[in-house]
């Protein structure tokens, strides 16, 4: 009995070893094929208007990158208007889409219409701007807006040498729609440079608009920034007050101000003015002189950092995030991935722009 018992377990350790064996050293697998990418799904790809290029030119990167990938691609373009992206969203849920990319005109008006791909199974990856307070934003794809607002006011701070010089100099504001989240980011980002200058008097806001949801521009529209530069302008430098700088937030919103100085600015000094996207149409006004700087987000590594997100969702893979602690949407933190910016000057547009093959010398001159 004892020799049998004895027996058995020696025959039970040999299988035990023979399967961690197993386990342990697989045999190797027949290579997989690449899945054929893509297969012809449909990804819904919705973005805000075609009024600002930098939209026109995102949503073509995005369509031919998911094309070349295998998707089929229904891009929309939302006209600035909340009520038309909702109902080409609803659209695209109803035709099947497997993916939906969105870049919202309103962070916060997607929640119904999200609920609804939410209940389909059709995860959502926020473009450029986050979608606030719902919890079918599965990923977050963009730049790092917090380095765009600080990028331009470094620049600030250096071009008026304000750890060195006298000063005081004058300085105005200006972002853009208060339903975009990304102001948080870069007007803060901006201020929390140039608020210290604020506080010792080494600058001054003459017109007293510091705050964010004074300087915002509804849509970034370029008119209403002329706009409301105009009264700046005549309210507080008719008699000859110089202005040294303006922060803006992106080139829309900056174009408005270079409007406005254009036609009732006399003083000499000509302030330092930020940007942001490198629109062709400011490229002159850089090159000329009449704005100092941009910041140059390439919207085809966005792009492709969308596809491969896009990509691995399809194949049930982890898209590609790395930073897991920056942006709450109001249901918890959306993994996201920050693609870099770059400040853009006339001493390096032509390196960034040109030689890099996002413009030709002919679309900027
Ligand atoms: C984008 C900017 C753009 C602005 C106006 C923001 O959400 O991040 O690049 O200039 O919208 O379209």
């Amino acid at each position: 009995m004892k020799k049998l018992f004895a027996l058995l377990l020696a025959l039970c350790m040999i299988f035990a070893l023979a399967a961690c064996g197993q386990q342990a050293a697989p045999a190797e697998a027949p290579a997989e094929a690449e899945a054929p990418a893509g297969d012809g799904s449909l990804v819904g790809v919705a973005m805000p208007t075609k009024d600002l290029q930098r939209w026109n030119q995102d949503g073509e990167n995005m369509k031919a990158q998911l094309e070349a990938a295998g998707y089929t691609v229904d891009l929309q373009f939302g006209a600035n208007d909340i009520a038309t992206q909702v109902s080409q969203i609803e659209n695209m849920i109803a035709n099947g889409c497997k993916v939906l990319v969105i870049a919202s005109i309103d962070g916060d008006s997607l929640g119904t219409v999200l609920a609804q791909a939410k209940e389909a199974g059709i995860p959502v990856i926020a473009y450029d701007r986050l979608i606030m307070n719902s919890d079918a934003v599965s990923y977050y794809a963009t730049f790092d807006n917090w380095l765009v607002g600080t990028t331009q006011g470094e620049f600030i701070r250096d071009a008026l040498d304000l750890d060195n010089a006298e000063g005081p100099f004058n300085i105005e504001f200006i972002t853009g729609d208060p339903g975009d989240n990304n102001i948080n980011f870069f007007f803060d980002g901006a201020m929390s440079i140039l608020q210290p200058y604020l506080d010792s008097g080494k600058l001054v806001c003459p017109s007293g608009q510091t705050e964010k949801a004074v300087v915002a521009t509804a849509n970034w529209a370029t008119d209403a920034a002329q706009a409301r530069f105009e009264n700046i302008l005549s309210s507080n430098y008719a008699d000859g007050t110089p202005l040294h700088a303006v922060l803006a937030s992106n080139d829309s919103t900056a174009q408005g101000v270079e409007n406005a100085l254009a036609a009732s600015y006399t003083n000499d000094v000509y302030p330092v003015i930020t940007g942001q996207d490198c629109d062709m149409a400011i490229m002159k006004n850089l090159v000329e002189g009449r704005q100092a700087m941009s910041v140059f987000k390439d919207t085809r590594t966005l792009a492709a950092k969308v596809v491969e997100m896009v990509d691995a969702l399809m194949k049930g893979a982890e898209p590609p995030v790395n930073d897991t602690k920056t942006y709450d949407n109001g249901t918890g933190i959306i993994p996201s991935f920050l693609c870099s910016p770059v400040s853009c000057t006339v001493d390096n547009y032509q390196e960034l722009l040109i030689d890099s093959g996002y413009y030709t010398l002919d679309q900027i001159s």
